[in-house]
């Protein structure tokens, strides 16, 4: 058995397993809040000869020692924009001072409004909000260009690619009537798209098994999707993948915060069980289907 502990502080942990030569492979998360370690740990060959992978993460709504998970779409795909709106360059001749940037971009953030609530299934979830919107401080005088942005999220790789395109389309188009034009970016050189997570059926029953055998039927929860993002998911677009919780929540010793608040806290109380459930389930993933 080859051990590689690749592991991401505190947070989670993700397993690799490989049947063939019963080879294990733990793997840390390097930069998966920003940067999109995943998907660089991919490209260098971490996933090379790897069968199935696993992973851990803590969560502060199930009690400590709860595990949870759900088969297919877990967490969201996620992606970031920014759009320039400006003016189009007018002729010396012909100056067309009315053109007006504010104007445009406030359209186009109404009509990105209807990307979700009209042409979405509303059976598959997604998100598009504008979060940003600049146009320079000049109380007295329009601006050349107006600079917005936002996020936007799906729980499939069409629909979150789907959703970007025509958020491109929107942004455009709704400039080009107001007399602007636009460009928006996705900032898919900085790796700033991230996929959904999404859960292999039989990777899943194989976490559910264990997890129920190892903390009991009465502890494991089948959790809903949740519209956050994860590195993790690149790996589940690789090979089969099971993503799931287990539950750090006490109120006794505080651990009720959020991973991501200032007063995120661990019940160390966990470590036992998550180290036995990674163990657990490599080993009888190996026994299973090595
Ligand atoms: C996601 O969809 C885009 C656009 O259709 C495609 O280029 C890309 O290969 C897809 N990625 C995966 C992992 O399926």
């Amino acid at each position: 058995m080859k051990l590689v502990p690749v592991v991401y502080p505190v947070l989670a942990a993700s397993l690799f397993c490989t049947g063939a030569r019963g080879t294990v492979v733990l793997l840390f998360q390097p930069a998966e809040e920003a940067g999109n370690g995943a998907k660089r740990m991919i490209r260098d060959g971490a996933l090379e000869n790897v069968e199935a992978i696993f992973a851990l993460h803590v969560s502060h709504e199930h009690p400590t020692g709860v595990i949870g998970s759900r088969p297919g779409p877990l967490l969201a795909g996620c992606g970031f924009f920014k759009a320039t709106i400006t003016r189009k360059a007018a002729s010396a001749g012909s100056p067309r001072p009315s053109v007006d940037p504010v104007l445009a971009a406030s359209a186009a953030v109404i009509s990105l409004q209807g990307i979700v609530s009209r042409e979405a299934n509303p059976l598959d979830s997604q998100v598009v909000s504008v979060t940003s919107f600049n146009g320079g401080s000049d109380l007295n005088a329009l601006p050349e260009s107006v600079v917005l942005g936002g996020t936007f999220r799906a729980f499939s790789n069409t629909s979150l690619y789907q959703v970007m395109r025509r958020i491109e389309e929107v942004i455009v188009e709704q400039a080009g009537v107001f007399r602007c034009e636009a460009s928006v970016d996705f900032f898919e050189e900085e790796d700033m798209i991230y996929l959904p997570t999404v859960n292999d059926d039989r990777m899943y029953e194989h976490v559910r098994k264990v997890g129920a055998d190892l903390v009991g039927r009465g502890n494991f929860r089948v959790v809903p999707p949740m519209m956050g993002a994860e590195d993790f998911s690149f790996y589940s677009h690789e090979v089969p993948a099971a993503f799931f919780y287990i539950g750090i929540r006490n109120e006794a010793v505080g651990s009720i915060h959020t991973g991501h608040s200032p007063h995120f806290m661990v019940d160390e109380e966990v470590l036992p069980v998550g180290a036995a459930a990674h163990a657990a389930i490599a080993e009888r993933y190996l026994i299973e289907y090595g």
